[in-house]
């Protein structure tokens, strides 16, 4: 199994990819550490421990993360995810507590002590990666691969160019990408091919589960976001990137070089990303840029499957 840190902002489809990724034998859960995004930490962070009470992964440890960019606004996404990050659904109260330890420093405790087998997924803003490099420069020798949901080749969510979680912090993405880890990138781009159809989230919600019903629910909040947009189903923007780290095969992705954008007009907090210029820039990601969508929604609702199991 591969063992992995899930740094994410809980937030609604971080919730979904949690969920999905508790069930999945692939993966050695060493760590959550939530980070803020979506909405402020004093919510991700429990937040965090309650997904842990639904999806039954109590004894998995949450270490708190940054509560601020490293520069810069703070941005959120509370008209998407509620004031709460959670949709205000009601979910169990937690037995778990938070870790006194911070996220950067567990993150490099468990990238040394597993001698570089570490995997990292990324679902929210990359302060705590950031912090960690710029505390740890030895890292990136430690860490396999971070997969990452954010960016993208061709369009934006929080502004014209940028997507959320890069534009959350930009400054931390770029030191990220900059750190000489091997990162695959999922972005808005295959985030919008991986979606789930009203009839998919209908099979979702028919397991009759507590997690199923959740799951379904959120599904149906992002669709009533993206439909106006022209998208045919919910963005499964966080389960993307899950999936990409559980099972890479399902992705097609292209090796070039991404940076992040910090100054631009109009374009601060855009992953730049060359896969088709000719400046062939030095490649430092695997740019994902597609999903064989029917295998990836079958993984995604066999994992969420499980909890009636
Ligand atoms: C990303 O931003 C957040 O709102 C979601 O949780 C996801 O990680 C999508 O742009
Ligand atoms: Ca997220």
């Amino acid at each position: 199994r591969k063992p992995v840190i899930i740094d994410c902002d809980p937030g609604i489809d971080d919730a979904m990819a949690l969920l999905a990724a508790f069930r999945a034998p692939e993966l050695d859960i060493r760590a959550i550490t939530p980070v803020a995004g979506n909405v402020p930490l004093h919510y991700t962070a429990p937040n965090t421990l309650k997904i842990l009470a639904l999806g039954g992964r109590e004894e998995i440890p949450v270490y708190p993360g940054a509560d601020r960019p490293l520069t810069g606004q703070v941005r959120e996404a509370s008209e998407v995810h509620g004031a709460d990050g959670l949709m205000g659904w009601p979910m169990p109260e937690p037995r778990a507590v938070l870790r006194e330890e911070k996220a950067w420093d567990a993150i490099y405790r468990e990238a040394r002590a597993l001698e570089g087998r570490l995997e990292i997924v990324a679902t929210g803003p990359l302060t705590n990666l950031a912090i960690a490099l710029a505390k740890y420069p030895d890292l990136p020798q430690y860490v396999k691969k971070l997969t990452v949901m954010g960016g993208g080749a061709c369009f934006g969510n929080a502004t014209p160019a940028a997507e959320f979680n890069i534009y959350a912090d930009p400054e931390a993405a770029e030191m990220v990408f900059r750190a000489g880890i091997p990162i695959a990138l999922c972005g808005l781009d295959v985030c919008h091919r991986a979606h789930l159809t009203e009839a998919e989230v209908a099979q979702l919600e028919s397991f009759g589960t507590v997690q199923a019903a959740f799951c379904a629910a959120l599904s149906r909040q992002e669709l009533s976001w993206a439909v106006p947009y022209g998208t045919p189903g919910a963005p499964m923007h966080d389960p993307c990137a899950m999936l990409c780290a559980i099972d890479p095969t399902l992705f097609h992705s292209v090796h070039c070089w991404v940076g992040v954008e910090r100054a631009g007009t109009y374009t601060r907090g855009k992953t730049v990303t060359d896969a088709f210029s000719d400046a062939k820039r030095t490649p430092n990601t695997d740019l994902v840029l597609d999903v064989d969508r029917p295998r990836f929604v079958r993984r995604l609702l066999d994992l969420l499957s499980e909890y009636g199991r």
